[in-house]
């Protein structure tokens, strides 16, 4: 097969070629376009610019495939922990026992804050929403710890951020509720830690259900990366000026909070709170969202590249019924969910666009029945979505072709004019 592309403009023809990725995927490098022809690519929403070549993620949107470094989704899911697959996203490979024990002591060990971030903590409005909170307090981190630059420095930057996120995140939810902080413990796994540190008081403990720590430790793997989305190539952009780690994190955090991210899944509890209020009929939704004149969307559902089932949602849908199986609770919000996914697949609006439930439509249901508090689903996916960023962070910074980040435009606004004085 031919592997350039001939483009034809005023009386010249000029030649690009086409570069294939290791899953037969194919893009136009258009590197010399603007320098040989003065024209620019326009592609708002870059739904057809590959922006990096990457090794981390592989996604068939029509297929509904997800794999990290190569391991489908599912297996993860099923027999790996969220620190085996923190290594794997990070350093390409599934850590051997020994070095995930290592990496496991040294993640526990940095999980305590600097105890001046209690003031940060403290200075935050009572009442927060706990993201904004997150995302300043991550970025706060930045004047505690200098840029790392080798890859030594690098490596236990990686390790702190990892293993404070959950103190930060908890404090954040302990803040917005009025209740004092709770210090981790290094005797708990990853998930458990994080429950101890949201749910605990200085007045009780906590006694962490294995059931819901389980729950938790795959709800994370399940959001650790999804190649170049709107927070990932956020992480990236800010990076690609040589800006800190913690300070290009937070701007992921900040990216992956709006409602059509990661904000998704909190409006997906609300929006099936509201059918149930409503006694369980989801037509006034249905209506509004299939109106061309109204800007309602059914939350949860729809994705820029999968065209089929996410795979994410199929794994979510089953732990669902498995968790509330298991904790012997009942939930009408997932039998709301289950409900109006099945209007969905047979309604042609949503057939005629591909809409499926995407990762959001079910992991809300999920946290819902595990306790976890509507404002802090978002944070639970950034706690998850952590070090896809971190890995697509060091590969950027490690990529040769890597140059910052500065698309063009196409100018529309008044041409030259002068003041009339
Ligand atoms: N409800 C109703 N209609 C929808 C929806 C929806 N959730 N999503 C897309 N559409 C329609 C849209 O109106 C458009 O229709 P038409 O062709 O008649 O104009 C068509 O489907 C294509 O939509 P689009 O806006 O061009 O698609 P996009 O790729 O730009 O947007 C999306 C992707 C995820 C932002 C969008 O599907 C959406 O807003 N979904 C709801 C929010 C949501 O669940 N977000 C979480 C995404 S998964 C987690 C993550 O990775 O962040």
């Amino acid at each position: 097969m031919n592997k350039s592309v001939e483009l034809r403009y005023g009386d010249k023809t000029y030649s690009y070629p086409v570069i294939e990725g290791s899953e037969a995927e194919k893009a136009i490098d258009i590197g010399k376009l603007r320098a040989q022809t003065g024209l620019v690519t326009f592609d708002p929403g870059y739904g057809n610019t590959g922006s990096c070549k990457s090794a981390i993620t592989f996604i068939d949107g029509e297929k509904g495939i997800l794999r990290y470094r190569g391991y489908p989704i599912d297996e993860l899911a099923e027999k790996s922990s969220f620190l085996e697959v923190c290594q794997l996203l990070i350093t390409g490979e599934l850590p051997p026992p020994k070095a995930l024990d290592a990496f496991r002591a040294d993640v526990t060990r940095h999980t305590m804050l600097h105890e001046d971030m209690k003031k940060f903590f403290e200075a935050m409005p009572k009442g927060a929403h706990p993201m904004p909170v997150l995302a300043s307090s991550v970025s706060a981190l930045a004047a505690f710890y200098e840029q790392p630059e080798t890859d030594d420095d690098i490596r236990t930057a990686v390790v702190r951020l990892l293993a404070k996120m959950p103190t930060l995140a908890a404090w954040a939810y302990k803040h917005s509720i009025g209740q004092p902080f709770i210090y981790p413990r290094n005797d708990l796994d990853y998930a458990s830690n994080l429950l101890h540190m949201m749910y605990a008081t200085p007045c009780e403990s906590y006694r962490i259900d294995p059931v819901v720590a389980r729950a938790i430790d795959v709800l994370l793997i399940l959001h650790a990366d999804h190649e170049q989305n709107c927070s990932t190539s956020t992480v990236r952009l800010v990076g690609s000026s040589r800006a800190h780690l913690y300070a290009s994190i937070s701007a992921g955090i900040s990216a992956l909070w709006g409602p059509l991210h990661g904000g998704a899944n909190q409006e997906v509890i609300e929006m099936l709170d509201a059918i149930a209020a409503e006694g369980g009929g989801a037509e006034r939704f249905l209506a509004r969202a299939k109106d061309k004149n109204d800007t309602t969307r059914l939350m949860g559902f729809g994705h820029r590249v999968y065209k089929s089932y996410d795979p994410r949602a199929s794994i979510l849908k089953r732990t669902c019924k498995d968790v509330i199986s298991r904790l012997g609770t009942s939930s009408e919000l997932l039998d709301i969910a289950m409900k109006l996914e099945e209007i969905t697949l047979k309604d042609d609006y949503f057939i005629s666009r591909k809409l499926y439930p995407n990762v959001d439509f079910y992991s809300g249901v999920i946290y819902k029945a595990l306790g976890i508090p509507t404002d802090m689903f978002t944070v639970m996916f950034a706690l998850g979505r952590l070090p896809g960023w971190i890995a697509q962070w060091i590969e950027m910074r490690q990529d040769k072709e890597t140059r910052i980040g500065r698309p063009r435009q196409i100018y529309t606004g008044a041409t030259e004019r002068h003041l009339r004085r």
